[in-house]
């Protein structure tokens, strides 16, 4: 599941809160109300209760003014049930108003207004009627019984409105009562959630925020120290995450950063040893030829030499003296290599032709190694510079002489296809270690071995290789320590000009 931002949960814990908010004031809104109208309705059941007995205490008027009269025959009794008789109908009708919304009451209200109408035109007046003209016939016992049954009969539905009303009262007040205790319960309950929810929220933060940061700080902290492989768990809700995952992007580029820093520092290094290397080695392979050179010149000037002597002596210093010259032309080959300066004079030439040329140069005089030339009979026409290529060619062979110091047999083989040319030379030298097989086409890298026993500059190849890749060809190299290699040259057929 994601979490939640802290954005988010802000707005959780708020709305939680206004929702709780919102329920206890509803609740006690309820309860106000409830209350309210249970008063409400308490004053209009005191009003219906004494609309009851104003009810009552005209019936009682009536019937006693009545009794009184019969009893007596005194006018002022009449006065009197006139008077009853008079405000009745304003009192029922008030009664019958304030019940006008229950409807049972309401038929109670009304049955006693018929009751007390019938009471007046069905029984009081004509009984007032009889007194005027027989005392003794108004006071019968029958007279007397009807008069008891009419009035009990009206203060039996009086005494039931009031009855009705006392108990919807009393139940009324309970239930304001219970309404008010619901809310109190729930506006109470509610207040704890809420503080409990802001509790939780608190926790919440706390485990959402304060925890990644500290583990950021200490982790910050290690940075300093710099130890920058340090790295967080990214896992934070929104914002804390994103912190944790900037925090280890920087650490990241930081260590990246100090690698590449390393590593620049590595090559910096790398490249003054190259250079302390290269000063000696130049200095060391300069100085034995050198050495001839000035050696026999001296001798040559101090004294007198017989002629084939004198020639001699002079073969050497011009074989030292071109090793110079060559020495100079590796260097300055090397300076092209660095800046990407090589460039060909394309010339469409016999390569069968130049093969023989080189392995003649080479072997002339060498009588330590024999020569095996293998080579097709049709000239194989390739477009190149053929000077360079004269280079590469007599860098293997120079390299197989050199490298097989005990005499041996070397082989130069050429053959043709469609393709291209592909030219081997094969010594039974010394042979190159696999560790070493990968790196001699680098710039004045040198096996160990070869290193320590002859001399050179570790040149030859990465020139050779430069030479043939840039004419679109390719070189490879096969090996076996202690059994001898064969480098293997392959040309296209005809290549297409770099430059002219
Ligand atoms: N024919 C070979 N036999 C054995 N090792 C060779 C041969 N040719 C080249 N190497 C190895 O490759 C290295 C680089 O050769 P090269 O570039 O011609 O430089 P250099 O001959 O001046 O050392 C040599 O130092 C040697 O260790
Ligand atoms: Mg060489």
């Amino acid at each position: 599941m994601k979490k939640l931002s802290l954005v988010g949960r802000v707005v959780v814990l708020a709305s939680t809160v206004a929702m709780v908010v919102v329920l206890v004031v509803a609740t006690a809104l309820v309860a106000i109300l409830s209350l309210r109208r249970a008063e409400a309705r308490e004053s209009r059941a005191k009003d219906v209760t004494a609309a009851t007995l104003r009810v009552e205490n005209i019936a009682f008027d009536l019937q006693s003014s009545l009794r009184g009269y019969v009893l007596s025959g005194d006018q002022h009794f009449i006065t009197l049930f006139n008077d009853a008789q008079t405000t009745m109908p304003v009192a029922l009708g008030r009664l019958t108003t304030l019940v006008a919304d229950d409807q049972e009451q309401l038929r109670r209200a009304r049955a006693t207004d018929g009751l007390l109408r019938a009471y007046v035109a069905d029984y009081a007046q004509p009984v007032i009627k009889i007194r005027r003209l027989s005392p003794y016939a108004a006071l019968s016992p029958a007279s007397l019984d009807e008069d008891r049954r009419r009035a009990n009969e009206i203060r039996g539905t009086l005494g039931t409105i009031l009855a009705v009303e006392q108990q919807r009262s009393v139940a009324r007040s309970k239930h304001s009562r219970e309404v008010a205790r619901a809310a109190v319960i729930v506006g109470s309950v509610a207040l704890a959630l809420s503080a409990g929810l802001v509790l939780l929220f608190g926790a919440w933060v706390a485990r959402g925020v304060a925890a990644p940061v500290r583990r950021a700080s200490s982790a910050a902290a290690q940075v300093a120290a710099g130890d920058f492989d340090v790295r967080l768990d990214e896992s934070g809700a929104g914002e804390v995450g994103e912190l944790l995952s900037a925090f280890n992007s920087m650490t990241r580029a930081l260590e990246l950063g100090r690698r590449e820093l390393l590593e620049q520092n590595e090559r910096l290094r790398e490249s003054e040893q190259h250079k302390r290397d290269l000063i000696s080695m130049v200095s060391h392979e300069i100085r034995t030829p050198l050495a001839s050179v000035v050696g026999f010149t001296s001798l040559l000037l101090e004294r007198e030499f017989p002629p084939d002597e004198q020639r001699r002596y002079l073969e050497i210093v011009d074989q030292q003296a071109r090793r110079l010259a060559s020495l100079a032309g590796d260097f300055l080959d090397v300076q092209l290599l660095e800046g990407g300066g090589f460039s060909f004079d394309y010339a469409p030439f016999d390569l069968v032709e130049l093969a023989n040329e080189q392995a003649r140069l080479f072997f002339s005089h060498s009588s330590a190694h024999t020569i095996d030339v293998d080579l097709p009979s049709d000239p194989v026409v390739v477009n190149a510079d053929r000077d360079r290529i004269a280079q590469v060619i007599g860098n293997l062979l120079s390299n197989a002489i050199k490298y097989s110091p005990s005499g041996g047999n070397v082989r130069l083989l050429l053959t043709a296809n469609d393709g291209g040319a592909e030219l081997s030379v094969e010594d039974e030298g010394m042979g190159i270690p696999a560790a070493d097989r990968a790196r001699i086409f680098e710039k004045f890298f040198r096996g160990a071995d070869a290193a320590s026993a002859i001399g050179g500059t570790g040149l030859g190849l990465a020139v050779a290789r430069e030479i043939v890749m840039s004419h679109g060809g390719g070189i490879e190299v096969d090996s076996e320590p202690g059994r001898g290699s064969r480098f293997t040259v392959r040309l296209p057929r005809v290549s297409t000009p770099v430059s002219a």
